[in-house]
């Protein structure tokens, strides 16, 4: 691999799990004191860092650093910049997930949108119950209720060391004064601008964005001031809600009483036993801790099959796509928001449960789509464009946060007087269970849509601890590849002991049960000729896909954090003393 690929810093190119019930639901209470607000704790690394997904955030997180920030002041005021600097998923209009680990402790964050509260479990079909084209991911129909300013505001109040108005102050600042418009969003822009001609109000904000040139968003500048100055209030109550459900009026669904109640919740991590290390991860609404799980889990069952096989050889991608067959049954029966439905995370994160699927796995033919029924008793697609950031601080705490507004530029959305580019969330649900969504993911009645509820995310914001110290903290966008990206990189890395810049650069594949026997590749790194013909004779079939993830990760050496940003994306790697 090239000094580029090592040094880059702009780049282009579960054994025992804490749930000690049998169903874990929601309401996370952490019984440890508060968190000390003070500089007095030694620094145990020899430096912060980041990884994330543009050159200002990265900017942001060294001057929060720089004024006496920890981990998760970098990363609220990272998640408001890319607000700014990254609108095509960077968001105050969406929503995510956020992994902590501080002073040693795990928490879990939910801020994921909520379905407003006159939402129905039908309200995306037709007279004749056929899904309505489009409707769940275009115009004011398809935004779910945000929960970005509620969950910073949450983490921010709970362990942040700075003023609230300083963490917003980078992210006002790149939208009033403007920051060069790159490239790679540019063409995203254009992209978004045919998808949502004539549907919605986008170009009225985006149409002058031009590639090279500053980029001005004043009332964007003037919605976080008043997020600034009134806190998660300055959201979801006064002038911006009014705005808000304006713009809502006689289109979508959301109103100042939707904002008004929306909160974010603290929920149990996922934690689990792999390999020495322990992973703390994304609990539901996202499904994407599970699968991780699932994934690493079933690949150290079967560790005599995947002996010596070579990483991208047929017989290894074929091995990969009968363990992602079954975690994507598990996925589509199971998997919804667990306010509304007992999700069986206990069960799905079991060891036995985990060796007995893994042992249905076929080593040397793919096991026939129809007989891969959900391993307790269906597949969705989703839209892959999220973002995710990871930030570690010379203090050993640690944030690894996905947020979204789902599709590039959510809903296509502007609401009007405010700059906040709203989400289309809302084809995260099941508009129709066996009906595949945009990530071609199709889902059960756990994930119907219901007043309030939270649409199935794959959003696995995940961090790896040995001995109670970080050891690597990592995330990306795409749908339902999230969680099978980040398989491969932790394989990669702990596996094959790739070093963490060629575990990330890697070519990546993905499977999820539907499309049946379909095996994607990107553009990126093309699978070898010879491989894919080995697996068309096994009788695979595969498609090419635009899009395989935008990974931040940082492993920690010892005391040295070694953050990566992948060369897919634009984003950037920073150590900051
Ligand atoms: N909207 C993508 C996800 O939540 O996984």
């Amino acid at each position: 691999m090239s000094l580029k690929f090592e040094q880059r810093v702009r780049s282009r190119m579960l054994g025992a799990f804490a749930a000690a019930a049998l169903f874990v639901s929601t309401g996370f209470v952490e019984s440890t004191p508060a968190y000390a607000k003070t500089d007095a704790q030694p620094a145990v690394l020899t430096a912060s860092a980041v990884a994330v997904a543009d050159k200002y955030a990265a900017d942001t997180a060294e001057q929060i650093f720089k004024q006496g920030g920890n981990a998760v002041d970098a990363a609220v005021a990272i998640a408001f910049t890319l607000a700014v600097t990254y609108p095509e998923a960077g968001n105050i209009g969406g929503g995510g997930f956020m992994t902590l680990y501080v002073d040693h402790r795990p928490y879990f964050l939910d801020y994921r949108e909520r379905a407003p509260l006159t939402a129905t479990k039908n309200m995306y079909l037709d007279d004749k119950g056929e899904v309505i084209k489009g409707m769940s991911l275009y115009g004011h129909r398809a935004v779910g209720v945000p929960g970005t300013v509620a969950g910073m505001w949450e983490a921010q109040k709970r362990f942040g060391k700075l003023k609230w108005k300083q963490v917003l102050a980078p992210s006002i600042k790149y939208a009033q004064d403007g920051f060069e418009v790159d490239d790679q969003l540019q063409e995203r822009r254009d992209a978004a601008s045919k998808e949502f001609a004539g549907k919605t109000n986008f170009d009225l904000y985006f149409g002058g964005m031009k590639q090279g040139a500053v980029f001005k968003q004043p009332d964007l500048a003037a919605t976080l001031q008043r997020i600034a100055d009134g806190g998660a209030k300055g959201f979801y109550e006064g002038q911006t809600a009014q705005l808000i459900a304006e713009s809502m009026r006689g289109h979508g669904l959301i109103t100042e009483r939707d904002l008004k109640e929306y909160k974010a919740v603290w929920r149990q991590p996922i934690l689990a036993s792999w390999n020495g290390y322990r992973i703390i991860t994304a609990p539901p609404p996202s499904s994407g801790g599970i699968g991780l799980v699932q994934l690493l889990k079933m690949k150290a069952d079967l560790k005599d099959k995947f002996d010596n096989v070579p990483l991208d050889s047929a017989q290894y991608i074929h091995l990969v796509a009968e363990i992602e067959k079954r975690v994507f049954a598990d996925r589509a029966q199971y998997l919804g928001d667990p306010d509304f439905y007992k999700v069986p995370v206990a069960q799905l994160t079991n060891d036995d449960y985990i060796l007995k699927r893994a042992q249905e796995v076929n080593p040397d033919t793919p096991s026939d789509t129809k007989s891969v029924l959900p391993g307790l008793g269906t597949s969705m697609p989703e839209k892959a464009e999220t973002t995710h950031y990871s930030v570690v601080d010379k203090w050993g705490n640690a944030v690894s946060n996905t947020y979204t507004i789902n599709g590039y530029f959510g809903s296509g959305v502007v609401a009007e007087g405010t700059g906040i580019v709203l989400n289309d969330e809302m084809d995260d649900f099941s508009s129709k269970p066996g009906v595949a969504n945009m990530f071609g993911v199709v889902g059960s009645d756990a994930n119907a849509i219901a007043p309030r509820k939270r649409p199935l995310s794959s959003m696995t914001p995940t961090i790896l601890t040995k001995d109670d110290k970080v050891a690597m903290v990592i995330g990306t966008p795409g749908g339902s590849r999230i969680f099978t990206s980040i398989f491969q990189v932790i394989s990669n890395v702990y596996d094959f002991r790739m070093p963490l810049p060629e575990a990330v650069g890697a070519t990546r594949f993905h499977h999820q049960l539907l499309p049946p026997n379909t095996i994607f590749q990107e553009p990126y790194h093309k699978l070898d000729p010879e491989v894919v013909k080995a697996l068309e004779d096994k009788g695979y079939k595969f498609t090419m896909q635009d899009f395989n993830g935008d990974i931040q990760a940082i492993r920690i050496d010892d005391t040295t954090p070694e953050p990566m940003a992948d060369p897919r994306g634009r984003g950037v790697a920073r150590v900051i003393r």
